[in-house]
Formats: structure tokens, C-alpha cells, sequence
């Protein structure tokens, strides 16, 4: 095993010469004395091929046979092939088996289909398969961008705590722990306490974990996700939309450019995904309503939706289809968002909101709002929303000490894996999901 060692996907630098791949079996096919091995190692797959005359015979026989998923270092020359999926194949000369999955217990996820249940039992072995891996991929590029997006444009990472004392997003959704002799809950959302730190800094965001006991079992939702989250100092709700939809194009544009290959690996359409570019049409709430209703009389919605309700998932899926880019919907009735928005001046039953919908039915990835300035008025929330005002003071505070107008959103990743791979369900884009009956493994 005397060559250099590559990676599948750097293979192409070696051309022609001998080099060592480290990985697994991912696939074998036998045709007399020829062998097709297939080899991953987390940046691709290659065909190899075992020549019976060309290897030693106790390489020849450690390939036959050899279970899929054992795990080996293959040595061999590599040669372009255009039929070849990444290009290349590789002409095997040794082959060193570092273990061998057991012919008695082989590898129990084989090629052919599986159910959801199954691989989702499954899943710490699930995400060895070559779409799961690409949509990590893209997962990771998506984080990146969306740091890279903040980093670039002056704004401070901020890190709020996962231990909180009170609600963000609502009552019904906490996770309660015990911490000593107090009641704490799993972080909803940073938003609070990055609104303390936008006052210390200007532009800050967070990055992190964020938990709701969703007892509702959708493919949009899970109990623990990772949100990014803005929050500026002296924005209004037209910068925050402005600023959304900058974020949203930057994701998108990246992944065409760094993860084209794993996007069609996944099935993706990404024609779907080169128009995504800004501006993102606004429409009011009250537009949204109108749009609904009219749908409803074209026999195109089952349900009448009534002004004043929060928009529902067929709602919003129908929306969203009637743009070829994300919407941003603006100004929702108070009543349904939480507790902390500014009320529109024009017409105070309305909150300085918006929620961005991604196109093809996927929903909500972004929500967000101007933040209320009014000491007084956020008191009287507070209460009105039952919350302790104990756990609140210092939220409070930093509505007497300089007050100024300011916004924040937050974007939920898992959403937007899901919208940019094209996925079914949220379950695919982390990479160990938490939902309502799903804790293990
Ligand atoms: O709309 P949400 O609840 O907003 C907030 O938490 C604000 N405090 C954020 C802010 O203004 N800083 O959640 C924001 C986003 C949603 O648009 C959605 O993408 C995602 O987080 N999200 C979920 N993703 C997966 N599973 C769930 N249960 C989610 N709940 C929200
Ligand atoms: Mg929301």
C-alpha cells in the first residue's frame, strides 16, 4: 500500500498514476474473472475493477465475496472513464481488508428499497448512503453560507444560552429540565438575549440548537433544529425583509455553485432553484387572505380561510406556488404571533412581521419582526400572554435603558435543507432528526 493516499473526489489529480483510496464497500458485481468493486469513502463513490490475471490470487479472492459495507484500503491506477459516474475508475492491483462485515450479520441496510421506519432505526448507518451523505453536504454548505453571509457584513456572532428561565415562542412548547433547585426550559429561540447583545454591538446573530415540544407530527417539524437568527439595532421591518431575502439568494446561489453535483444526486431540479434571486415579492397579509379566498371560490383551496387566523400549512403551501421565488408575507394580525412584536402605527391590531415562504410548497423558513419599543406596551404583552414578568425584567431593561427601534429573524435550517435538496420531509436534513416518537438513535 505504497501510494499516495486520495480522496474519490480527488482522484482526477492522479490520472494515470497508482494511489491508495481508504473507505468502504459499497457495491460489488462479479462477472468471471473480472471483479466490480464500487468504493465510498464520504467524498464519492468509484468503480474499481479486479482483474483475475492482473492481481495477486489472494487479493483476487479477499474482493469476491467481500460483504458490502467491510471496510479496506484499495490500491490502484486510476484512469479516466467518461461513462463513469465521477469520471474515473480504478484499475485495482491490491486490495487490504481492515474489517470484514460478517457473511452471519451482514450490513442490514442492502441496495434495495427500505421503509422510512426501518432506515430511521437505522439512521447512524443510513447516513453512509450516498444521497444522505450528499444532503449533509449540502447541509454543511448551507451553514457555512449563512455564517459567511453575517461574517461578511459586519455582524457579531453572539452565542444565547440553551438554559433559559422563561418562553420565547409560546408556553406550549417548552421542554421543561430541572436545573437544581429551578425550573428551567430548552431554548425556543435566542432572539432575547441577542436582543440584549444588538444593544451592546449593532448587528449580532446566534447560531444554535433550539427546542419545542412540537406535539404535532408533520414533515416541517422537529423537537430540536438549528436556527440562525439576526438581530439589528435601529432596522426597521422594510431593512429586515431586505436583509432576508439577501440571506436567502446568498444560500441558494452557493450551493449552485459548491454543491451542484450533490444537488443532483439528491433528484433536485435546480432550474428551480436559479431563480431564487432578489427582490422576493411582498405581499401584505390582507393580500394573502384575499389570495386565499379567492382560491377557495375557484374550488382551488377546500377551506375558506377568514381573516384573522395564522396561515395554515395547505395556506401557505398555496401561496408559496404562485411564485416562482420565495414570498415575503407581511403584517399578520398580532393576535397570532408572539408576544414581543411592535404593533403597526397605521393599524396597531396588526404586528411589524414577516414570515418568508419558500416556493414548491415548502412553507415558513424565515419568521421575524420589528421588536416592541414601548416599555409599557411590552409589560402589558407580557402579561397578556400569561408569562412570569419575574423572567422577564431584565428583557424589560433593555427597554428603559436607551430604547431604539429594532429587528430580527430567524431561519430555520432544517427547513431550508429540506427546500434546497427538494426533500419530503425534515427528517433527512440532520443528521440524527428529533421528533415526536423519534429519540433513538
Ligand atoms: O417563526 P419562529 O418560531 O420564530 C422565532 O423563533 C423567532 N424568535 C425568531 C427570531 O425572530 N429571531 O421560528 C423561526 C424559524 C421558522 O421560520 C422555521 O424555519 C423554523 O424556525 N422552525 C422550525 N423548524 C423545524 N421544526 C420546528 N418545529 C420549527 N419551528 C420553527
Ligand atoms: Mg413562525
Amino acid at each position: 500500500m505504497g501510494s499516495p493516499v486520495s480522496t474519490i473526489a480527488e482522484v482526477g489529480k492522479h490520472e494515470g498514476q497508482s494511489v491508495s483510496i481508504r473507505g468502504w464497500l459499497y457495491n460489488l458485481r462479479e462477472s468471471g474473472k473480472l471483479l466490480f468493486p464500487q468504493f465510498r469513502d464520504g467524498t464519492g463513490v468509484i468503480q474499481g475493477v479486479v482483474a483475475k490475471n492482473a492481481v495477486p490470487a489472494e487479493v483476487f479472492d479477499a474482493v469476491k465475496g467481500l460483504s458490502q459495507e467491510s471496510s479496506v484500503i484499495a490500491e490502484g491506477k486510476v484512469r479516466a472513464d467518461k461513462r463513469a459516474p465521477g469520471g474515473y475508475e480504478l484499475d485495482v492491483s491490491n486490495v487490504q481488508v481492515i474489517q470484514r462485515v460478517p457473511e452471519s450479520d451482514p450490513y442490514p441496510i442492502s441496495l434495495k428499497e427500505h421503509g422510512v421506519d426501518f432506515l430511521m432505526e437505522h439512521r447512524h448507518l443510513w447516513v453512509r448512503s450516498p444521497r444522505q451523505a450528499a444532503i449533509l453536504r449540502i447541509r454543511a454548505e448551507i451553514i457555512k453560507a449563512a455564517r459567511d453571509f453575517f461574517d461578511g457584513r459586519g455582524f457579531v456572532l453572539t452565542d444565547p444560552p440553551i438554559l433559559t428561565p422563561a418562553a420565547c415562542e409560546g408556553t406550549t412548547t417548552l421542554f421543561p429540565v430541572d436545573y437544581f433547585d429551578e425550573q428551567a426550559f430548552l431554548t425556543q429561540s435566542g432572539q432575547l438575549y441577542i436582543e440584549a447583545t444588538a444593544m451592546a454591538l449593532g448587528k449580532v446573530y446566534s447560531f444554535g440548537p433550539t427546542f419545542r415540544a412540537e406535539k404535532s407530527k408533520t414533515r416541517r417539524h422537529l423537537t430540536e433544529f438549528w436556527m440562525v437568527e439576526p438581530e439589528v439595532a435601529f432596522a426597521d421591518l422594510d431593512d429586515l425583509m431586505e436583509l432576508a431575502e439577501g440571506l436567502v439568494s446568498f444560500v441558494v446561489k452557493r450551493c449552485l455553485e459548491k454543491r451542484r453535483a450533490d444537488l443532483q444526486m439528491t433528484g433536485r431540479d435546480v432550474s428551480k432553484l436559479e431563480t431564487v434571486q432578489p427582490p422576493f415579492p411582498r405581499i401584505s397579509y390582507d393580500d394573502a387572505v384575499k389570495m386565499l379566498q379567492e382560491a377557495h371560490k375557484k374550488g382551488a383551496l377546500e377551506s375558506n380561510f377568514e381573516w384573522g387566523g395564522d396561515l395554515g400549512s395547505p395556506d401557505e403551501t398555496y401561496i408559496s406556488s404562485q411564485f416562482d421565488r420565495p414570498v415575503m408575507v407581511h403584517r399578520y394580525p398580532a393576535k397570532v404571533k408572539a408576544f414581543y412584536m411592535e404593533p403597526d402605527p397605521q393599524r396597531p391590531e396588526l404586528a411589524l412581521c414577516v414570515d418568508v415562504l419558500a416556493p414548491e410548497g415548502y412553507g415558513e423558513i424565515i419568521g421575524g419582526s420589528q421588536r416592541m419599543a414601548s416599555y409599557d406596551l411590552l409589560l402589558q404583552r407580557i402579561h397578556e400572554h400569561g408569562l412570569p414578568e419575574e423572567a422577564f425584567k431584565w428583557y424589560l431593561d433593555l427597554r428603559k435603558y436607551g430604547s431604539v427601534p429594532h429587528s430580527g429573524f430567524g431561519m430555520g435550517i432544517e427547513r431550508v435543507v429540506a427546500w434546497i435538496c427538494g426533500l419530503e420531509h425534515v427528517r433527512e436534513t440532520i443528521p440524527f432528526p428529533r421528533m415526536l416518537y423519534r429519540l433513538y438513535p
